[in-house]
């Protein structure tokens, strides 16, 4: 055998190897699992870590709009949804999105907090999304905490998501105790917009935002998982482990409303990301 022969042979051996590691060593959060129950889909994205949960969310919401310019996008706040907002401005920055016709219905707001003060929901939207793209701020609702009649607020609430007909794409997290929005854990699933009294779970979890846990306010006012399932696409960002057993009860347990995000189960386009830490309980299911 020649020198040349011998070089390639050995260049083929290489690749081969190459390959076997490469099989060997991929990741296993590169898959997408899609879990079918009769008609309904539920699709796990499976992310590295926060950064990579943030970009794959960002970049479905981004081929939301572009498919629909003026499409209604259902918001979240909290932690989770926060790096997928910096993706999003990252992309308006590019040009490669325009929020121009977009409108918004928010989730949830706490009562007692109007809409300047730096714990708001609707604070918070503006500082982390909506002062950084061109969205016309007139066409983002967010329930009003500050309205002191609940039931007038919240059928003034479900009007307005019923005039949209619900949200094409509704961004979720998940709270430790399983909630969605602010639905928390209790007997019944309640469908429309409703004031909430927060769980000491949920205050516990959100008092390091506040100056203390008196601060945080007890009651909040939240779009009803009627609303949510409403959405034409759900899509739902979690990570770390802290959040690890909700994924689990959520997810891979029976739908109630002990735990409120399990009812997703059910709709028909739901989309969850999460990171390897969220889904280390289920990993042997997936
Ligand atoms: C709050 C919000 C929820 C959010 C949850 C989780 O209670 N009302 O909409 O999903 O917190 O927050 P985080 O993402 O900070 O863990």
């Amino acid at each position: 055998m020649g020198k040349t022969e011998k070089i390639a042979g050995c260049l083929f051996i290489l690749l081969i190897f190459k390959s076997m590691l490469y099989r060997m060593g991929k990741r296993w959060y590169d898959y997408e699992v899609i879990i079918r129950k009769g008609v309904r889909i539920m699709r796990i994205i499976c992310a590295k870590d926060y950064q990579d949960v943030s970009r794959k969310a960002a970049n479905i919401i981004a081929a939301q709009i572009q498919l629909k310019p003026d499409c209604v996008l259902g918001l979240a706040t909290g932690s989770s949804p926060v790096g997928t907002y910096q993706e999003l401005i990252r992309k308006y920055e590019a040009g490669d999105l325009d929020f121009s016709k977009v409108s918004t219905v928010n989730l949830d707001e706490y009562v007692g907090l109007n809409k300047d003060h730096d714990q708001s929901y609707a604070y918070f939207m503006r500082n982390n999304l909506f002062d950084h793209v061109n969205i016309d701020q007139a066409n983002c609702n967010i329930p009003n905490g500050m309205n002191p009649d609940a039931e007038g607020e919240c059928a003034r609430y479900d009007a307005v998501i019923a005039g949209f007909g619900g949200a094409d794409l509704q961004l979720l997290g998940l709270g430790p105790n399983g909630h969605i929005g602010f639905n928390e854990p209790s007997d019944s699933f309640v469908k429309g917009t409703n004031k909430v009294e927060l769980t000491k779970a949920t205050i516990d979890a959100n008092a390091r935002f506040f100056e203390s846990w008196d601060d945080v306010p007890k009651f909040a006012y939240t779009m009803g998982i009627g609303g949510i399932m409403q959405a034409k696409r759900v899509l739902l960002v979690v990570n770390g482990e802290k959040k690890a057993q909700a994924v689990k009860d959520c997810f891979f347990g029976p739908i109630k409303p002990q735990a409120p995000g399990s009812i997703l189960q059910l709709h028909p386009d739901f989309t969850l990301v999460a990171d390897e830490a969220a889904l280390s309980l289920v990993k042997d299911l997936l």
